[in-house]
């Protein structure tokens, strides 16, 4: 849905001085997924993601969104290709001198549609994101949360096929963070809008991607599905990142424990998250074990876990436990 190819952004600062925000930037984002960008502050992030509705035109590369080439379209094409486009603010960018209802609608009157339309689908709109109780209130009389709903509903209106969400929830608290992730995977469900977000926050990653990639300094230095990268982290600021979400851990959890056996990470994923498989294979052994630190998350909609397990047994039997978990899909790693 969302293809970018070798994408460059090199701002001109100067007369003679120049800053390259962007590098060899490739990104391919399917159909119907959400699909998010972490990165630190001054990133590129938000050059990016700028870079996908030309909002930020690309000194070099090619951006396709929906089989278009943007860059070659005509300002009137891009302007009917931008309808198409959904975004997201995280200070939101409403109209304060207008009602919710006519921040709802402003896009609609852009694309000049009849006023019987607009109305239903306004009201479409609002019953959507949960506002219409809200809908005579001005933008400085509601919540962040509910300001951000807004926002939602105003780039929903013209139908897009894709939505790009700039820190859509980082001005907000945690619940509040929640409410509108929750939002926007039901709007990805629903309406099977493909979506591109933009975050630092890891949190956020995990809760509704599918996949992910990581930028720093211009480039994407990692990418992949949520749960592998999060399971294997390869880059370090990747690896940062994974350890400000608190439930992963490393064998310095244990403390100062004294290990007698041998000390393994085990990683379920799925439906196996919930099944006794470590259980049913020690006990076919003679050997023992004992849970030193553990935890069951969730990835979007799939299960995971993490157990830190100390096995006792003799070296045959902890190799052939360490041996059969792997043959039962289990990722085990000795500590
Ligand atoms: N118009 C501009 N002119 C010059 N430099 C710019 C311009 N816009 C952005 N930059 C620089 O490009 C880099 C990337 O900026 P960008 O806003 O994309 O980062 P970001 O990852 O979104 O950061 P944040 O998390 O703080 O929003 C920064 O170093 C920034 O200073
Ligand atoms: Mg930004």
């Amino acid at each position: 849905m969302i293809d970018l190819i070798d994408i460059e952004k090199v701002y001109q600062t100067g007369k003679k001085s120049s800053f390259i925000a962007l590098r060899g930037i490739n990104l391919k984002v399917d159909k119907g997924e959400i699909f998010g960008v972490i990165g630190r502050s001054g990133a590129g992030k938000s050059t990016l993601l700028r870079s996908v509705n030309l909002l930020e035109r690309p000194t070099g590369g090619t951006v396709i969104v929906g089989g278009d080439k943007l860059m070659a379209l005509g300002e009137k094409q891009l302007q009917e290709k931008r309808k198409r486009i959904g975004m997201i603010f995280q200070h939101f960018n409403l109209l304060t001198t207008v009602t919710v209802r006519d921040n709802i609608a402003f896009p609609l009157r852009i694309a000049k549609i009849s006023t019987n339309q607009m109305k239903a689908r306004v009201d479409e709109l609002l019953e959507l994101v949960g506002l219409t109780e809200y809908q005579h209130h001005y933008p400085k009389q509601l919540s962040g949360g509910q300001k951000q709903r807004v926002g939602i509903a105003r780039a929903l209106a013209n139908d897009p096929e894709v939505l790009l969400c700039d820190e859509a929830t980082s001005a907000l608290d945690p619940q509040t963070t929640e409410g509108i992730l929750t939002l926007l995977r039901e709007i990805n469900r629903k309406m099977g809008i493909t979506i591109l977000l933009i975050t630092h926050e890891m949190g956020v990653i995990r809760s509704v991607c599918d996949r992910v990639a990581v930028m720093d300094h211009g480039q994407i230095v990692e990418s992949g599905t949520v749960l592998d990268v999060f399971l294997h982290p390869k880059n370090k600021i990747t690896r940062e990142f994974v350890s400000e979400v608190s439930d992963t851990f490393g064998s310095e959890a244990v403390g100062a424990y004294q290990v007698k056996g041998q000390m393994v990470r085990i990683h379920f994923r799925g439906d196996q998250t919930y099944e006794p498989v470590l259980y049913e294979t020690v006990r076919r052994t003679n050997a023992t074990f004992a849970i030193l630190q553990g935890t069951v998350s969730k990835m979007k909609d799939v299960p995971y876990g993490q157990l830190i397990v100390e096995l006792r047994g003799s070296d045959a039997e902890v190799n052939r436990i360490v041996e059969e978990l792997g043959e039962q899909g289990l990722e085990v790693s000795r500590l």
